[in-house]
């Protein structure tokens, strides 16, 4: 199934590609939530892939919510968590930092997660057990072990403008650390964490597609998630913070103070 995930998001990721920079339909699910046809197309192209080689499981996916496979056998209950665009505004914007995630979830347990990113041909890809990759080379996360060394990344989430707290924390962290990145794109986020790339990752107000492939990627790269007080995470109950393991107490007496 790794097999199917990987080739399915380089699949929808050229899709993407494919289409990116030219003039697209766009329209607004709120003020600032933005959904163009790549991420309708892109979606589609998972959502039968599944369909025709998985017809028993289900579907979680971003602009379709939840869909129960026609013969659903609640013995194995697979559950695929998609979101075919992350990063639609930058997408929108010809900004170029956006990917595919796809996660497989079995009786609620996360087993393998793929984050594509066609951009660069960056597959970052993890099942449960057997380690992290990025293009087939195995990855892990970094060994910064202090908050003032830190490079972390953090994302706006759409109602940001309703969250106080949210301003809080980014003040704080801009303090604290030795530099933090906003690139609107948090599956790619998470995988940069399990790519060594940043060394912690919070956010307020992500959804499972979000964080699906992302959070099996840093644990299978050594790192740690879990909500703001160090309870584990679950992928649908936000907020998250994500991390080496080495700065995660440390991010959590920020986001807690
Ligand atoms: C969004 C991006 C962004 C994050 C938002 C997400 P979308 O996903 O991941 O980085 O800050 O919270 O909703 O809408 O581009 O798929
Ligand atoms: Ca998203
Ligand atoms: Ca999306």
């Amino acid at each position: 199934m790794l097999d199917f995930a990987i080739q399915t998001a380089r699949e929808a990721g050229r899709l993407l590609a494919e289409r990116f920079g030219r003039k697209i339909e766009i329209s607004n699910k709120s003020e600032i939530d933005l959904v163009t046809e790549s991420d309708l197309a892109s979606e589609r192209l998972i959502i039968d892939r599944i369909n025709t080689y998985y017809p028993r499981h289900s579907i979680l996916a971003e602009e379709s919510g939840a869909t129960e496979a026609r013969d659903h056998d609640p013995q194995s209950d697979w559950r695929w968590i998609i979101d075919p665009l992350d990063g639609t505004t930058n997408y929108a914007h010809g900004y170029p930092c956006f990917c595919v995630s796809i996660g497989l979830a079995h009786h609620g347990k996360l087993e393998l997660g793929v984050v594509y990113d066609p951009i660069r041909d960056e597959m970052f890809a993890a099942e449960r057990g057997q380690g992290a990759s990025l293009n087939g080379r195995r990855i892990s996360v970094s060994r910064i072990s202090s908050l003032s060394a830190a490079l972390l990344c953090t994302g706006f989430p759409y109602d940001v403008r309703q969250r106080n707290e949210f301003a809080k924390h980014f003040a704080s962290f801009i303090m604290h650390a030795q530099g933090v990145r906003r690139d609107g794109a948090a599956a790619l986020d998470l995988a940069y964490v399990a790519a060594g790339r940043f060394d912690g990752f919070w956010e307020e107000g992500l959804k499972p597609w979000d964080v699906a492939a992302g959070v099996l990627l840093i644990e299978e790269a050594g790192g740690r998630v879990s909500d703001y007080y160090g309870a584990p995470f679950d992928i649908y109950s936000p907020p998250v913070v994500a991390s080496n393991g080495l700065v995660h107490e440390q991010m959590m007496r920020v986001l807690t103070a």
